[in-house]
């Protein structure tokens, strides 16, 4: 059943800035120095939902630009369970989780995201992006070292960097450099070792060799913490997560993920064993000095939990769509790095060369966005085509026969 109000107030943008005063004036020549470096992003509007198509700056388009992997952030299914929430506990939380923010709704989601990755318990933060910096930066601090992938997420990124605590930079997925670098630093005076990795990375699309990572945090009594942001919904037969599905749950010590992406609602968590999560409540300020997220999104994301159960086809049709797409696109030449999963790169080197593949797709009726530094590597620029369980084969076979006639296009 559709909702009944659809129709909101369209925006207008302001067309022109206003000059800076002068304190602020280095600002623009920042702005000039991007634009010059084909960096300056536009920041598009979206009218109506996510979906299998997208109406982006009143162009629809096919939708390959959203972590929307099991189409659940447009169902009016989350929507009844948000006006639900809301309708019973009001919209706004009102208060930090450990003041009187904590609603029902938000004790019953911790005990579902618990129950679904089989951990004692979980902690709700207001993002997946909160939940990285809070949890990494409690566990370690100035005296101690962490262990990070190079292609980590922008969040684990920023958790390391408050920590103070001293980080090791690992290559992508090198299990072996992880090892010499833990057994040079057999540091006296480093109290606690932190290894963190994404599972599934977001950029590459690449997995997380999870085995050898319990292996070696095993071996240097480490710490082992990943972030399932965008593997929660979509791997492991229950759908929680790529440690699920590699049978790694006794060896990883803290998983962090987002109810933002599959689960399409909003907020972040980190689930672990009971103590941990207990004495994180006193220690991860993004939880302790912040509101909590609103009930009814939490309402929301306790249903979707819910509906990963009800509906395993989607995540298994999701990963054997993907598969093909991917085995069809490789059989073309196209390089598309390591890619493993539903998120799909299409290495174009440049940003310049990004964009204009991105923009001719655009023409094509496809929207796959352009991936450019800060979020990769200079000269590792890439359109990064994010398949969700709306497309359907013919859909992803038009898409692929449009990448393989533009890329002999200069
Ligand atoms: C790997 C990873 N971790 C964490 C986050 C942050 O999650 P959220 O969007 O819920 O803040 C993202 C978001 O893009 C991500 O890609």
């Amino acid at each position: 059943m559709p909702c009944r109000i659809e129709t909101l107030e369209k925006p207008a943008r302001p067309t022109a800035f206003a000059p800076l005063p002068q304190p602020l004036a280095w600002i623009e020549a920042d702005m000039l120095a991007l634009r010059a470096r084909g960096l300056e992003r536009s920041q598009r509007i979206r009218s109506g939902r996510q979906g299998d198509a997208v109406t982006l700056d009143g162009r629809p388009l096919i939708n390959f630009g959203s972590n929307d992997y099991l189409g659940y952030a447009g169902d009016v299914r989350l929507t009844k369970a948000a006006a639900k929430g809301a309708c019973a506990e009001g919209f706004g939380a009102g208060a930090s989780p450990l003041v009187s923010g904590h609603s029902e709704s938000h004790e019953l989601l911790e005990q579902s995201i618990a129950r679904l990755l089989e951990t004692e318990a979980a902690l709700l933060f207001s993002s997946g992006f909160a939940a990285n910096i809070a949890t990494i930066a409690a566990l370690a601090g100035p005296d101690d070292i962490i262990f990070s992938d190079a292609r980590n997420h922008a969040s684990i990124i920023d958790g390391c960097r408050l920590s103070q605590a001293t980080v090791r930079i690992y290559p992508h997925r090198d299990m072996a450099a992880l090892a010499t670098l833990l057994a040079g630093d057999r540091d006296p005076v480093a109290r606690r070792k932190l290894i963190v990795s994404d599972t599934l990375f977001s950029m590459d699309g690449t997995l997380a060799p999870l085995a050898s990572l319990c292996e070696i945090a095993h071996q240097y009594q480490a710490i082992l913490m990943v972030d399932e942001a965008h593997a929660t919904g979509v791997f492991g037969p229950r759908g929680s997560g790529l440690v699920e599905e590699s049978n790694c749950n006794d060896g990883v010590h803290l998983r962090v993920g987002t109810l933002s992406k599959a689960l399409g609602a909003a907020g972040g968590f980190v689930a672990g064993h009971q103590a941990v999560i207990h004495w994180l409540r006193h220690k991860a300020r993004a939880s302790i000095f912040s509101t909590a997220h609103p009930p009814s999104i939490a309402a929301a994301a306790t249903r979707a939990i819910g509906l990963l159960a009800e509906e395993p086809q989607r995540r298994k049709t999701l990963l054997a769509n993907a598969a093909e797409f991917r085995d069809r696109l490789l059989s073309a030449g196209i390089d598309l790095g390591e890619a493993e999963a539903q998120i799909v790169p299409i290495m174009a080197g440049t940003a310049e060369a990004a964009v204009r593949l991105a923009d001719r797709l655009a023409s094509n009726g496809f929207f796959v966005p352009a991936i450019r530094p800060p979020s990769v590597p200079e000269g590792r620029s890439l359109v990064r085509a994010s398949l969700s369980w709306h497309h359907t084969v013919e859909t992803l076979q038009r898409l692929a026969s449009t990448i393989e006639a533009l890329r002999h296009e200069p």
